[in-house]
């Protein structure tokens, strides 16, 4: 190893570590794990600055899927001009950065290793921290970012899009319109050498929705559910994530993405099928045979997914007519309701008044609508919690309290983040490496390596 290699090691390492005592400590985050290119600046792990996100939706939609070669092509084409954009709406020097966090799995090899090749080659020409971010982990933390405007910092504008829609179009999205910007950024926002984002590119929203409730605390129960991933986790600390449950097959996005091609419906499945769900009624049951809730927390997407394909190929070979509708939403609710249950029995096995949501599939509809009819199903407070004390019930024995609905306590406190930051984005990552910075944890040196099969710690599931 080079002397250079040593010294920027030993600078990196003295940053690192006076990075916990300093007040405001803004990162770079750089996500290339999947078909989007991400970079982001946030404040103090919470604050978002500016958040770019190039999707290659588009380029992968002909072929029904991602094709890995063509992401990772298409990665190195963009990521300049998306570190170069988020850095200047920001309006912060790349110089005047804390420290650079990057995706390092799990995920596509080739299409990791674009961001953190980017990033290493960064952070030693800055001479910064690099901080390594585990994908799934980093999900989970989009909860604890709020938008800029909420926190006084700069407005992005409304600058903004929905994942698949049509240029220029206006979309309501929980009640806020959004516009789709109609081209790619101008390149004189970027810096002189910088490439400009590839044609194939679009931009994806870059504000959303301020949500209005506090960030959850830790400690709670995570679920994650992704195009590669559902998990149930707990998160005991801000740092501090074990795996207790999840797929031992497919992902939940997966099966979603699967069902809807036999469908023939466009990549990606998961919101599409979200869409037509909403015109359908749930009356086709699958998969009569489903288990229910695992007490071993194990949830299995295959089988289901089977039990569709299935369901289908036997109504084209009888040339019945498939309410495509009905389909999407019998199929949703059995999908969704399998992932609720596990977590809900989870939540209450372990003590848990908290559950968030994180990933992709955390943007549905009805996986929403079911979590926050959880939590204003409301129970009955206990005498201690109505103030009652015992010996004034023993005073007044017999007496039956039936507490006023608005005196109901949620069964659970429910989080999940903006849709835009249910998918893939850079921001989640620069959240979670702050908080790497406050364990003292995941400073990376410049070995870092991609790694696809990365897992959360925890219990072996299967
Ligand atoms: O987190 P993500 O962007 O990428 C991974 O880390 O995998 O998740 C993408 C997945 C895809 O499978 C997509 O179909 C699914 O999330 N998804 C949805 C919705 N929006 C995205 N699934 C169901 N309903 C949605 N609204
Ligand atoms: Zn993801």
């Amino acid at each position: 190893m080079s002397t250079d290699i040593f010294m920027y090691q030993e600078i990196a390492q003295k940053k690192f570590d006076a990075l916990k005592h300093k007040r405001d400590v803004v990162i770079l985050g750089i996500e290339t794990s999947c078909d989007e290119t991400a970079a982001a600046l946030v404040l103090n792990g919470r604050r978002l600055l500016s958040n770019v996100i190039s999707s290659q939706i588009e380029l992968h939609r002909k072929f029904g899927g991602v094709v890995p070669e063509v992401a990772s092509r298409n990665h190195t084409l963009a990521i300049n001009a998306v570190v170069n954009e988020a850095l200047a709406k920001a309006g912060i020097r790349a110089q005047d950065l804390d420290a650079i966090a990057v995706t390092y799995g799990a995920g596509l090899a080739g299409a990791l290793l674009v961001g953190v090749s980017y990033a290493k080659a960064m952070a030693y020409a800055l001479g910064l921290p690099l901080i390594r971010v585990n994908h799934i982990e980093a999900h989970i933390c989009a909860n604890f970012i709020r938008a800029s405007e909420e926190l006084g910092v700069r407005s992005e504008g409304r600058r903004t899009c929905q994942r698949a829609g049509t240029p220029d179009a206006e979309h309501k999205n929980n009640g806020l319109a959004q516009t789709i910007p109609s081209a790619i950024p101008n390149s004189s926002l970027l810096t002189p050498n910088s490439s400009s984002l590839p044609t194939s590119s679009f931009l994806l929203p870059t504000s959303f929705p301020i949500p209005h409730s506090p960030s959850p605390i830790p400690p709670f129960l995570a679920v994650a559910a992704s195009g590669g991933h559902t998990g149930i986790i707990e998160v005991r600390d801000y740092h501090d994530y074990r795996l207790i449950g999840g797929t031992v097959d497919d992902a939940i996005g997966e099966a979603f993405d699967k069902v809807a091609r036999l469908l023939s419906l466009p990549y990606p499945g998961g919101p599409e099928i979200d869409r037509l769900s909403k015109l359908g009624k749930p009356v086709i049951n699958f998969y009569k045979h489903s288990k229910g809730v695992d007490k071993d927390l194990r949830l299995s997407y295959s089988g289901l997914k089977t039990a569709v394909v299935n369901y289908i190929n036997t109504a084209k070979m009888k040339g019945e007519v498939i309410n495509v509708p009905d389909v999407c939403a019998s199929f949703t609710r059995q999908a969704v309701d399998l992932l609720v249950d596990t977590a809900v029995y989870a939540a209450k096995e372990r003590g848990y008044d908290t559950i968030v949501l994180a990933g992709g599939v955390a943007a549905n509809g009805y996986l929403r609508e079911r979590l926050d009819g959880l939590a204003s199903a409301g129970r009955r407070p206990t005498n201690e919690e109505l103030g009652i004390r015992s010996e004034e019930l023993r005073i007044d024995f017999g007496k039956s309290i039936t507490p006023h609905s608005s005196l109901l306590i949620p069964h659970f406190k429910i989080f999940y983040p903006p849709p835009v930051l249910c998918t893939d984005n850079a921001a989640m990552v620069a959240s979670r490496a702050y908080f790497s910075i406050l364990a003292g944890e995941d400073l990376a040196d410049l070995h870092l390596n991609a790694e696809s099969g990365l897992q959360i710690k925890g219990e072996k599931l299967g």
